[in-house]
């Protein structure tokens, strides 16, 4: 991190508008945000942009299955992650969605001046294909015959068709020399020797087109209305769609080249091979550094949907608070590194860090000053060996915190702030003030010394955590009476700057304490918020809804289902759809129609008189053209499915609890 630096523009990757939100995107996010935060506080000019990848097989697919228009689907979709970021206190200056029209021009444009300039050309294509990567693989590339792709190795395809392609392997050599020329350019170092070790074998050419009549949910190539643009060819565009290139000069060139561009080790052929040679046929310089960081696996195990392991960012940060799960986020990974997560990881960490040692600092030092010095910062007296040794500290982790941004060691600047935060309550421990109190006029100096000293810590402590936890540190602040609302480098850095006299303000626990959980089961498999509720930590004196991995829901979202006794009025087939019956259902004061799987497990005549269990309140949705205004509850039972129905006295329109 350097003052000298021009801008500092620092990128996410733009995350499957389809995926629920989870760790991995909000660890990310939250990174970004802490660098952008860490630069705005040293005055360099930033820029921060994240969004959300809005077109592929896979949004098409999602909106079928809903009955709703892709774009209906991607509007509806895209608020979960809008919607997280405000809530983490995430301050990115722009969020692009693929599907603006300030991205798809772009993405036109660039693909007609490549055509232009014969850096694109079309081809048959022989290949197999696998859909849920969304990507094309040669023979040798297959896994026992399967798609390669780790995590994946799911049956592919042969697929010849006509295709569009971007001459990616005549950047081979240029891209090899580059690489090696700018260190900085992959960070951290092995992984730019993954990339070059990839490039040991021949680069072929990037199929950058899909015919649109496998799948249209994507840009149109401008030069062939019978294609959309392949959904990576599209997406990495948005790095300079956001920020003006070719339309606003100016722009792009106050923030081009991005200084930072964060992403995951999974998506690292796609960000140094593809975008720095989309980048170079265009004539646009390449980023100053792609940087790819580890997983968060869960406990020792890969985060997935099967394992039902996927932890929830939005249920951690309600049921922690936004800033402790900003904390342990960033202390707990080295970044690059894969890290764990658990829950009791969490909770020490919590306890130790943030209420045993910052809050409770603070909580002395608010207390002693309120009761011994009318509430105001005492003067300071002459600094001995012990308050010169915590003056070192506290200088030494704020220029380690800003040395480590710039060396993306951000976990070492937060170790070296707690260690000035320990070094302070040791340092009391060791002067006692507590008991100088009543020792006389000298001893009260030596008090009010301590005191400041120990403030003083705070006050340089808090700034330079400000990044992490803002609005806890803005508390903080706000308790030591530091008016200066966003803190300010230049002030950080100097011992000395907290004036004396200025007015402390009662301050409630920062950091409660957790208490911690009892041993977990082992099934459990360390995930945090797993079923197993009855060890669960607890938030002092309240408790602590059991919501944080995915498919458990607080009993605040259970209740917003709106679940009714219906009679069924009438049934009869969908005209096309053998699965499907169309129901009307008398639901109390009104009657509507319900569009339901349910024809091979049922004949019409039988389900009439039925008193059945809806969900009320769903969202209308068109079922191969019928509009279904609500869904039936009913019971798996082997290739049948039985409804879900009440004894007689529930009258339709009841609610079902
Ligand atoms: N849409 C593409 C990116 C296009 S950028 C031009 C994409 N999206 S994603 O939503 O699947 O993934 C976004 C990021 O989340 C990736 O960087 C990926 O590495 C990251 N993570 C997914 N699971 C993760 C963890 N368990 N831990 C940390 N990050 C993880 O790929």
């Amino acid at each position: 991190m350097s003052e000298q630096n021009e801008h500092f523009y620092v990128t996410t990757p733009i995350y499957y508008v389809n995926d629920q939100p989870h760790i991995g995107h909000a660890y990310t996010t939250i990174l970004a945000d802490v660098l952008a935060r860490y630069h705005r506080l040293l005055g360099v000019p930033t820029h921060f942009l994240t969004g959300t990848d809005e077109h592929g097989q896979k949004v098409q697919q999602a909106a079928t299955q809903r009955g709703v228009s892709p774009k209906d689907h991607v509007d509806t979709y895209v608020t979960r992650f809008t919607d997280l970021w405000q809530h983490l206190c995430v301050t990115n200056d722009d969020f692009i969605r693929t599907t603006e029209p300030r991205h798809t021009k772009i993405v036109q444009q660039v693909l007609t001046d490549l055509y232009n300039r014969d850096e694109i050309y079309r081809a048959e294509y022989d290949g197999w294909y696998c859909v849920t990567c969304e990507r094309f693989y040669t023979e040798k590339d297959l896994a026992d015959g399967l798609c390669p792709e780790p995590g994946c190795h799911k049956p592919v395809e042969r697929i010849t068709e006509t295709n569009y392609f971007f001459r990616m392997s005549k950047y081979q050599d240029w891209l090899i020399q580059y690489i090696e020329e700018h260190p900085a350019f992959i960070q951290p170092d092995f992984r730019r020797n993954e990339t070059l070790g990839f490039l040991r074998k021949p680069l072929t050419d990037l199929c950058i087109s899909r015919p649109k009549t496998r799948m249209s949910w994507g840009i149109e190539l401008p030069f062939d209305h019978d294609f959309v643009t392949y959904v990576w060819f599209d997406a990495l565009l948005n790095y300079v769609s956001a920020i003006g290139y070719g339309v606003d000069d100016a722009l792009f060139r106050k923030w081009w080249p991005a200084s930072m561009q964060l992403i995951g080790k999974d998506i690292l052929t796609t960000h140094t091979v593809y975008w720095p040679t989309m980048l170079h046929a265009m004539g646009v310089p390449l980023p100053e550094t792609v940087f790819a960081h580890g997983w968060w696996l869960i406990g020792r195990d890969k985060m997935s949907k099967s394992a039902g392991n996927v932890v929830n960012p939005m249920a951690l940060a309600e049921n922690y608070g936004v800033d402790a799960f900003r904390y342990f986020l960033m202390a707990e990974m080295v970044l690059g590194q894969d890290a764990s997560f658990t829950e009791e990881g969490f909770v020490r960490r919590y306890n130790a860090d943030l209420a045993n040692d910052l809050g409770n600092l603070l909580s002395r030092v608010v207390r002693m000053t309120l009761s011994h010095f009318d509430g105001r910062v005492p003067p300071c007296g002459e600094l001995a060996t012990e308050e010169l040794q915590l003056r070192d500290v506290t200088l030494e982790a704020v220029a380690g915190m800003r040395d480590a941004v710039g060396r993306m060691r951000i976990d070492q600047g937060l170790g070296g702030l707690a260690g000035a935060v320990r070094e302070a309550n040791r340092y009391l421990e060791l002067r006692q003030p507590w008991t100088l109190a009543k020792q006389g006029p000298e001893a009260r100096v030596l008090m009010g010394t301590t005191l400041y000293c120990a403030a003083e810590t705070l006050r340089m402590v808090s700034g330079m955590l400000y990044p992490v936890m803002p609005a806890k540190m803005a508390a903080l602040r706000g308790a030591l009476g530091c008016a200066d609302g966003e803190p300010d480098y230049s002030r950080l850095r100097h011992w000395g700057e907290l004036a004396s006299g200025t007015a402390l303000q009662p301050a409630g626990p920062l950091f409660p304490r957790i208490q911690p959980a009892a041993k977990q089961d082992p099934a459990a498999k360390g995930a945090v918020g797993a079923p197993k509720s009855a060890s669960k930590p607890k938030k002092p004196g309240k408790e602590v809804p059991v919501s944080t991995v995915e498919g458990i829901v607080s009993y605040d979202t259970f209740s917003q289902l709106d679940l009714r006794v219906a009679r069924i009025l009438s049934a009869e087939p969908v005209e096309g759809a053998d699965k499907l019956l169309c129901l009307q259902v008398d639901t109390g004061g009104d009657s509507r129609q319900i569009v339901a799987g349910i024809a091979k497990s049922y004949e019409p005549a039988v389900l009439v008189g039925k008193h059945v269990v809806i969900v009320a309140n769903l969202a209308p949705a068109r079922i191969r053209g019928v509009t279904s205004q609500g869904m039936l509850l009913a019971a798996d039972a082997g290739d049948q499915l039985r409804l879900v129905t009440v004894e007689c006295g529930a009258e339709p329109g009841a609610r079902v609890r």
